[in-house]
């Protein structure tokens, strides 16, 4: 085998995505960048926009229905039918336990009408190695992955390597920006439309807070900010009945500007610790500039990622943004992640277990 070609179904929150990757080999060892000969992403957001966030049952019912659908769409766009194929992965966690649930039994079922191996892969897993299916980074280098229902800051430093240098202690960014826009009564997904309020909005109207900023490590918070944005709407409503909509736009302004403070700071700390603690495996990888990649949908908004730069350009690094689409949840990553798994423990057995947690 000069490569492996993959199969990968991605089911743990609301997109229901089914991906087709081939992956060259080097020594046995997959190598970047890896061929993404389809992928689809089939959204709930539609479904789950009444609610302000995303609702399991509703969410497994759906990928349920649609995971089928998903991977025979894929299969035909990139033209390689069943028998060519090497492997399908699917995430077995962690996340929504219904939907990954779906996802594995559709590939369990897929691979043994195929006679292929099957691989479960960890969703975290996925999105750390994105940078070593759009541009081969080598190991090791430094993640921050921050979307609705994840906040890591991991060292990557082998394909079941990792070391997480911080996290949030309780909301995620995502989910933060989410609640602020149903708290201002903005629509879903609410961080597209937090980020489009801001624009015309004081980030310095509002004083609030920087959770555990004064705190020294990686760790963050925030939820405290959601809550000192609920006084401060809810005391403007008090004073004048209601909020105007320049209002609404400082307050976003003033929501953004706080958590794109929190998650550079920490991740600037994460960085200087990681140049510090893994020197000796930069300079053996021949790593020139380290490296910062990003992942999740929140790496999207435009003042985080302009906070990020600059904190690279501070230190020297590199950053690393995949494109949106791999950014977000996709089938792509799952079925690269899946062939670094397959080539370095060979397949998972068909009775492995579908995990609402697994921790890196
Ligand atoms: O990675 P993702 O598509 O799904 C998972 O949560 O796994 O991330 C979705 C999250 C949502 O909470 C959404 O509000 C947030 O990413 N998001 C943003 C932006 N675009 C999406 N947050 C801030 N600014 C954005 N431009
Ligand atoms: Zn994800």
């Amino acid at each position: 085998h000069d490569a492996v070609t993959l199969l990968g179904l991605e089911s743990s929150c609301d997109e229901t995505a089914a991906a087709v990757v081939r992956a060259r080999l080097r020594d046995g060892v997959p190598q970047g960048p890896g061929e993404i000969l389809s992928s689809v992403v089939f959204g709930q957001a539609d479904l789950h926009a009444a609610f302000g966030g995303v609702v399991p049952e509703i969410a497994a019912r759906a990928h349920a229905e649609r995971l089928d659908i998903a991977a025979l769409r894929a299969l035909e766009e990139a033209g390689t039918p069943l028998a060519s194929l090497d492997a399908v992965a699917a995430t077995a966690g962690p996340g929504l336990i219904g939907g990954v649930l779906a996802g594995v039994m559709c590939g369990k079922g897929i691979a043994m009408g195929a006679g292929l191996p099957f691989v479960g892969v960890n969703h975290l897993a996925g999105h750390a190695l994105t940078p070593r299916l759009t541009e081969g980074l080598a190991y090791p280098y430094l993640l921050l992955l921050v979307s609705g229902g994840h906040c890591q800051i991991l060292a990557v430093l082998g394909p079941e390597r990792f070391r997480r240098l911080g996290t949030s202690i309780d909301d995620a960014p995502g989910e933060a920006f989410d609640k602020t826009a149903k708290l201002l009564g903005l629509g879903y997904p609410g961080g597209p439309e937090v980020e489009r309020a801001a624009k015309t909005g004081d980030p310095y109207r509002f004083a609030l807070p920087r959770p555990l900023l004064d705190r020294p490590g990686c760790e963050m918070s925030f939820s405290g900010l959601k809550t000192a944005l609920r006084r401060a709407r809810d005391r403007l409503v008090e004073a004048q009945g209601g909020i105007t909509p320049q209002d609404r736009a400082d307050l976003c302004a003033g929501f953004q500007a706080a958590t794109a403070e929190v998650l550079s700071i920490k991740t600037a700390r994460a960085m200087d610790a990681f140049a510090v603690d893994y020197a000796a495996d930069l300079a053996a990888a021949g790593t020139e500039a380290p490296t910062l990649a990003v992942a999740g949908g929140v790496a999207a908004n435009t003042p985080l990622r302009a906070a990020l730069t600059a904190a690279c350009a501070a230190r020297g690094w590199r950053l690393s943004a995949p494109p949106l689409a791999l950014c977000t949840d996709n089938a792509a990553m799952i079925a690269w992640a899946g062939a670094e798994r397959l080539l370095r423990h060979g397949p998972d057995p068909m009775d492995l277990p579908a995990r609402p947690r697994w921790p890196l």
